[in-house]
């Protein structure tokens, strides 16, 4: 990173903080995420109310396959109305991955540098008033709102009990039905399915606080057989969680990916592939 920076405000005579340039492209990964996030954000909300092309199961006309969008999965049968609206089970499925997503430290930073300007990024001062605004109310991670924050941990299993599942619709996803029976077989679905759940794993357990679960809580590695396979654990996970921004990303885009397949094949704009 090519950064320049001023004189030393003491040096310059000035009460103003040092001002920093930096001459790299900082502001294109804020720009990439802010433009993902905001359509992934559009997109959900709109399937999420929708309630509906969501699921093949098995039906003839989609060829047997059992897709069923990782939007609303598990599948729940519910007929629940509010003012005789039928309530989306999507509404009732979202608010888990949703509490890991947004707590998870890779997009408390993203969200900070894309929706905050708080900073805009590493080295990049905060526009004023803003900042001196913030400075006076800022009050550290231990107090409400952002204490709220800490329930990441726990978000971090409920997330881990969604990848069972998915991994069951990946599963799924290679199994068709044809009449009564049911065959082993690969569809463009399949595939799909096995990239996202493959994705979604690899962020949700390269997590920092499942790398804290494995390796944390232990003053010598060396000291006993527990502590030694707590230790290879831990290295295991940190190999992956040196990556967990991109994981991040790309999860985010497969899972859109996703379920625009299960919508375009479920509203009749596609017919899934077969390979066999
Ligand atoms: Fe990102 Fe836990 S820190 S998912």
């Amino acid at each position: 990173m090519a950064v320049q920076t001023s004189p030393p405000a003491a040096a310059a005579g000035s009460q103003k903080a040092p001002v920093v340039k930096r001459t790299d492209n900082w502001w294109g990964g804020t720009l990439f995420f802010f433009i993902v996030f905001s359509a992934f954000g559009a997109w959900a909300t709109f399937r999420a109310f929708q309630n509906g092309f969501y699921e093949t199961a098995g039906a003839s006309q989609f060829g047997g396959a059992y897709y069923l969008s990782p939007l609303y999965s598990p599948t729940l049968r519910l007929s629940t109305k509010i003012a005789g609206f039928n309530i989306s089970p999507a509404l009732f499925i979202l608010p888990f991955p949703l509490c890991f997503r947004l707590s998870c430290y890779y997009y408390r930073k993203m969200l900070y540098r894309a929706y905050g300007a708080d900073p805009l990024g590493c080295a990049i001062a905060e526009p004023e008033p803003l900042a001196s605004m913030r400075r006076k109310k800022y009050k550290g991670e231990k107090y409400f709102p952002l204490v709220v924050q800490n329930f990441h941990r726990y978000a971090f299993f409920a997330a881990a009990i969604f990848i069972i599942m998915l991994w069951k619709d990946t599963i799924e996803s290679f199994f068709f039905k044809s009449g009564d029976s049911m065959h082993f077989g690969m569809g463009l679905g399949s595939i799909v399915f096995l990239t996202n759940v493959v994705l979604l794993s690899c962020y949700t357990f390269s997590c920092h606080s499942w790398r804290h679960f494995v390796g944390g809580n232990a003053d010598c590695y060396s000291c006993s057989v527990l502590n030694q396979t707590k230790h290879g654990l831990w290295k295991k996970v940190s190999f992956i969680n040196e990556k967990h921004g991109t994981f991040a990303m790309a999860s985010l885009i497969s899972v859109a990916l996703t379920d625009v397949y299960v919508f375009l094949v479920t509203s009749g704009h596609f017919h899934d592939i077969r390979f066999f």
